[in-house]
């Protein structure tokens, strides 16, 4: 018998490419997701990709009357991969109260409800936005948290306080906090990927719909950083790699092998890039050169951050594998593919 993983917004972006790596090393996976940012068809692509459709269930989290009624549907699931949660940076700003239901009344709903089942743990989806500006780089996990810069950030500063002080109730099970940095990217295979509503945010999305046409150029945010060539620097990490850190979490989980109860791991590859490293190698990868502009900083950006990946490396086993031109390009041949473009 396959051991069933719940995961949670497992129609989203790193949801989806989290499916397909379970799928492919032998789980079974059914999801949860309210499709507020995602779309059914998501399901196409893991099926396409894996063949085995995953089975979803379309609810709020937030509603522990419903949640409650699909673990009595699932008594199996052995371990919850919780990524459901609102993303926005700017619009916690302009909708804090949201983000706070959504964000933290979905994790306290499943830990409710995670002694009465069989599960025997979760890997919750935490951000390297708990560290703001670090001191010192590359961060390492001893770095203290920062006051977060936006409601966003905060949700998950204290979605990783709730797990803490859950285990030091004495709860029973076992619980992982991930703290991604930039994730990218899209599955090589270009059935799945990101699909940002409206216009993009992030500085990935809106370089590739730029190559595509649908905007018109890309706005470089501040080239007066103190970095090397004056534009900002993070730790772009592909969305494949990202996958494969839960798959080994959550198999931690399940044969119960951490010292500790509560865990926290960056997941980041430990090299940063420059925002005009970013373009380039989009311009490299595609062979097209995208109309661009220098604008003011963005407000609310720290200057850099990248990952000290040790902890993950000697702990969990994990590396990551894949480099920015892989990231890119197939972030690229996602968005050709949804906007149907020849390659
Ligand atoms: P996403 O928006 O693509 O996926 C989240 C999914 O959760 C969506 O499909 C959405 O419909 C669903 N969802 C949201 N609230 C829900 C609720 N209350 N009940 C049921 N479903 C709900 O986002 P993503 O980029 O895949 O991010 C996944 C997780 O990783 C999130 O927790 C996010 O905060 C975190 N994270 C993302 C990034 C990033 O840059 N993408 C970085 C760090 C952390
Ligand atoms: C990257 C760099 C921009 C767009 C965000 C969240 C963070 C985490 C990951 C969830 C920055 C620059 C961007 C553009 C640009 N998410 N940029 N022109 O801000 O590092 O992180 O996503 O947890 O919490 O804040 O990512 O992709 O928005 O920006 O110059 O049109 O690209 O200024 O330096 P960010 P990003």
């Amino acid at each position: 018998m396959k051991e069933k993983i719940l995961v949670t917004g497992g129609a989203g972006y790193i949801g989806s490419h989290t499916a397909v790596e379970l799928i492919e090393r032998g789980y079974e996976v059914v999801i949860i997701d309210d499709l507020s940012n995602s779309e059914e068809t998501v399901l196409d692509g893991i099926e396409s990709i894996t063949g085995t459709r995953p089975d979803l269930a379309v609810f709020d989290i937030c509603d522990e009357a419903k949640l409650e009624l699909f673990f009595q549907a699932h008594p199996d699931i052995a371990a919850i991969i919780h990524f459901a949660a609102a993303k926005a940076v700017g619009e916690s700003v302009s909708r804090p109260l949201h983000y706070y239901r959504n964000n933290i009344l979905s994790l306290v709903n499943l830990l409710e409800v995670l002694p009465t089942t069989q599960a025997k743990g979760i890997v919750f989806s935490s951000s390297c936005t708990v560290y703001g500006q670090p001191d010192t780089l590359p961060v390492t996990e001893e770095e203290p948290v920062k006051k977060a810069l936006s409601p966003y950030g905060n949700t998950k500063q204290i979605c990783e306080e709730i797990l803490q002080d859950a285990i030091a109730s004495g709860a029973d099970y076992r619980t992982i906090a991930l703290r991604y940095f930039n994730p990218i990217g899209a599955h090589p295979s270009a059935k799945i990927g990101e699909l940002p509503r409206g216009v993009p945010n992030n500085l990935v999305p809106f370089i590739t719909q730029t190559g595509a046409g649908l905007r018109e150029k890309i706005q470089i945010f501040g080239d007066d950083y103190n970095t090397p060539d004056g534009t900002c620097v993070r730790d772009y990490i592909h969305v494949v790699d990202l996958a494969k850190a839960h798959v080994i979490a959550t198999e931690r989980i399940l044969k119960k092998t951490a010292p500790e109860q509560y865990e926290f791991f960056n997941l980041g590859t430990g090299k940063g890039s420059s925002v005009k490293e970013i373009v380039d190698t989009f311009e490299k990868v595609s062979g097209k050169e995208l109309p661009k502009t220098i604008s003011p900083r963005r407000a609310g950006d720290v200057e850099a951050v990248y990952a000290d990946t040790r902890r993950a490396n000697e702990v969990l086993g994990w590396k990551s594998e894949l480099g920015l031109e892989e990231m890119i390009s197939s972030a690229w041949a996602w968005e050709k593919s949804i906007r149907g473009i020849e390659s």
